[in-house]
């Protein structure tokens, strides 16, 4: 297929990239454009030549499915080469998005010209990697490396009007973007002068060393010794100390390692896995969703504020119902307290916070839910409350509308069954704060309409979620394998550890917080209530609870908090209470090094994936990191628990779960057939991916 399109206007020759979805740099692209480009150059009816493309994106990047695998030539520094050398010149024509690769593209390029809604970036960091095709060379030579620095550190992409700002664009054009490239290559044509950007190094004063420096040891303190941060450091320095040929050549080979570090190879397998789940089993494109311009959510308490809030954000108007004014008052009280820390952050101006507050209303009584296209319930947690809710909803929500509960664990088919519209019922589980977290579960249970699931799929996404569909279930898929980790930080405990030492290997792991630490914030007395309800007990736990340490909120719980402190300190009367637990239950403390504390806390999760996903309650192992990503903080450069299983070898969690089996006599810690199965063949979580999808 022909990647590259030829058309001319005049003299000039119009090169239009056409690489569906988004133009990605693949072999097949790179060797059409150095080849279209090597042409124009040599034909003599041509003076000039523009690179456009056709589609949603200028270029979304290199083809990140092809890192890791053999290069084939020629490689994108090698096609830019071309390009900036060209002796004719090169003007890019930017519309949608420039990323990556696309930009190097364009930086490569000796005249920009972008559509006002084009945006611009380099976010290679994101992807644990740096830019690879001169991007840490050519930005900082073109606007300084003081201005190209956060760009290449940040990872978020520019708009138009700031790329014309910086000097990164030559002209924002409203019109024929095509058109407005052509007089400029036309006008560089005639003039018989360009400028390569390799060779602009005007803007690497010394003054802008000192900013670029001082911005380096800022991100140095903050990233630790994160691989790419070091790299990115490291190669926009040799801006300023190499010529650009041996920067250029330098770049390639930092990139070339960070591509073979296993950071990157995780956060690129994040990337894939994020855009797997927009691919539901069952559900293909010709199921379309049902529209949604207005919502209606039940609950005016902290988790169904933020979800107004999510919807006002998104420009759909949402109605806040509550059984009393009081409770709405609280409510829009606090959703306005919320918005209002965002302007003073500067986050959000103050025109869009008046916007998005008009959006949401609020109302006493369920019949304000009658024109809703959506009705998401966050009541309080209890079947009884839910079935009520939803009895009286049946009569009054407008046929079609999509009736969603935010249960957190309870049954959806229970709470369907009392409608006559079972079909339309569904989970729809945001994660606290419902206006920060990325993360919805949307819970498919057996009745519901497949364009039900679509639309919330759909709306998801228009919410800036990442929604993943689950089936049914105690708990879904997140909260299900948390139960595990927090069995398991009881049991580590009792075993022996201590609240600090769990939550510093946790912490050293990667996640922000430790399980503890985390109890202590959401309030221990949730999962004592809950405990209570299911008639389970935790001994630790629940002796904490009856002393009152219900966590940051009581100032005390498994760390302590004085005068509202918000890191926890170890106290003394926590860990007498631990060690008399152990002497009750019989068991001999004895010390854990921080990778048995991981390893004890992970595999049992890892254990539960397996079973929800021979219950078909995940459709693939990247579902499930995708939720643990997304809504628990997983770090992302690990790439989620099912694939750190997979690096850890399955065979080693097999291994260490039927040890802790029989240690604990806790039949639930023997490996699920799943696991076992895949250790027998050989195989790794990984290979379900195409199963499944
Ligand atoms: N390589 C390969 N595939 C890519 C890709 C890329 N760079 N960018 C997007 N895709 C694929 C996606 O996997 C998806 O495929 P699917 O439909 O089969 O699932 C499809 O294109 C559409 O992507 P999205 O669903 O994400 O579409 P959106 O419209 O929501 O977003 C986007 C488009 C903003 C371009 C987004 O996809 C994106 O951010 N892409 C990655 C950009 C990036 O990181 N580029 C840098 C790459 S590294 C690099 O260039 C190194 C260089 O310095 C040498």
């Amino acid at each position: 297929m022909q990647t590259v399109r030829l058309a001319h206007r005049g003299r000039i020759a119009i090169l239009t990239i056409d690489n569906p979805p988004v133009n990605a740099l693949s072999a097949a692209l790179r060797a059409d454009l150095a080849r279209a480009v090597g042409d124009a150059v040599a034909n003599p009816a041509i003076d000039a030549i523009v690179i456009a493309a056709s589609g949603r994106a200028f270029i979304a990047g290199a083809d990140i499915s092809e890192f890791g695998k053999p290069p084939v030539a020629p490689i994108l520094p090698e096609v830019l080469d071309v390009i900036e050398n060209a002796a004719k010149p090169v003007v890019a024509a930017i519309h949608g998005v420039a990323l990556g690769g696309g930009l190097e593209v364009a930086l490569a390029c000796h005249g920009r010209v972008a559509s006002p809604g084009a945006k611009l970036g380099l976010p290679e960091i994101k992807l644990g990697l740096i830019p690879g095709a001169g991007g840490t060379q050519r930005l900082p030579r073109l606007i300084g490396a003081a201005k190209a620095f956060p760009i290449m550190l940040g990872g978020e992409p520019i708009s138009a009007g700031k790329a014309l700002e910086l000097g990164l664009v030559d002209e924002v054009v409203s019109g024929d973007l095509v058109e407005a490239a052509v007089t400029l290559a036309s006008g560089l044509a005639a003039k018989g002068a360009w400028e390569r950007t390799g060779e602009r190094a005007v803007r690497l004063t010394q003054v802008d060393r000192e900013a670029f420096e001082a911005q380096a040891m800022n991100a140095a303190a903050k990233s630790g010794d994160l691989p790419n941060v070091k790299a990115l450091i490291a190669s926009v320095r040799n801006a300023f100390d190499l010529d650009f040929a041996q920067a250029l050549v330098a770049e390639r080979a930092l990139f070339t390692a960070l591509v073979a570090d296993d950071r990157s190879k995780a956060l690129r397998y994040v990337f894939f896995a994020e855009r797997d789940v927009a691919r539901v089993p069952g559900i293909g494109p010709e199921v379309k969703p049902r529209p949604i311009e207005s919502a209606a959510v039940i609950g005016a308490g902290t988790m169904g504020g933020g979800i107004a809030m999510c919807f006002a954000n998104a420009g759909i108007p949402v109605t806040l119902i509550e059984t009393e004014q009081a409770q709405i008052d609280n409510g829009m009280n606090r959703v306005a307290a919320i918005y209002e820390m965002s302007v003073t952050r500067g986050s959000l101006t103050p025109e869009l916070r008046d916007r998005r507050m008009a959006l949401i209303s609020g109302a006493v009584g369920l019949t304000a839910a009658a024109n809703a296209d959506i009705v998401v319930e966050a009541a309080f947690e209890e079947m009884g409350v839910k079935l009520q809710i939803f009895g009286a909803l049946d009569g009054i929500a407008k046929p079609g509308a999509i009736l969603a509960s935010n249960t957190s664990y309870l049954d959806i088919p229970t709470i369907a069954a009392v409608t006559k519209r079972p079909q339309d019922v569904i989970g729809m589980h945001f994660f606290s704060p419902a206006n920060v977290m990325k993360l919805l579960e949307v819970v498919r249970p057996a009745g519901a309409a497949p364009d039900a699931i679509a639309t919330a799929v759909t709306l998801g996404r228009t919410l800036g979620k990442v929604a993943v569909v689950v089936g049914n279930c105690f708990g879904f898929v997140g909260n299900r394998m948390l139960a595990q980790r927090t069995r398991a930080a009881e049991r580590l405990l009792i075993a022996g550890a201590l609240p600090h030492e769990v939550d510093a290997a946790v912490t050293d792991f990667g996640f922000k917080m430790g399980p503890f630490a985390m109890s202590d914030l959401a309030g221990n007395d949730i999962g004592w209530r809950t405990r209570k309800a299911l008639g389970r007990k935790a001994a630790v736990a629940d002796a904490l609870c009856e002393a009152g340490r219900f966590g940051q909120k009581t100032g005390k719980g498994y760390f302590l908090y004085p005068e509202g402190a918000r890191t926890g300190q170890r106290d003394p009367e926590v860990e007498t209470l631990i060690a008399h637990v152990s002497a009750q239950k019989g068991v001999t403390r004895r010390s854990f090094t921080a990778e048995e504390i991981v390893s004890r806390l992970m595999d049992p999760m890892v254990n539960e994936g397996a079973r929800i996903l021979e219950e078909g309650i995940a459709a693939r192992p990247g579902d499930i990191d995708v939720i643990w990503l997304n809504g628990y903080s997983w770090p992302a450069w690990r790439g989620g628990p099912m694939y750190w299983a997979d690096a850890v070898g399955l065979d080693v969690i097999v291994r260490r779960l039927e040890a802790q089996a029989t240690e604990t006599g806790d039949v639930s810690l023997q490996p699920a057939p799943l696991l076992r199965k895949l250790v027998a063949e050989g195989k790794s979580f990984s290979s379900l991916k195409d199963a499944a999808a």
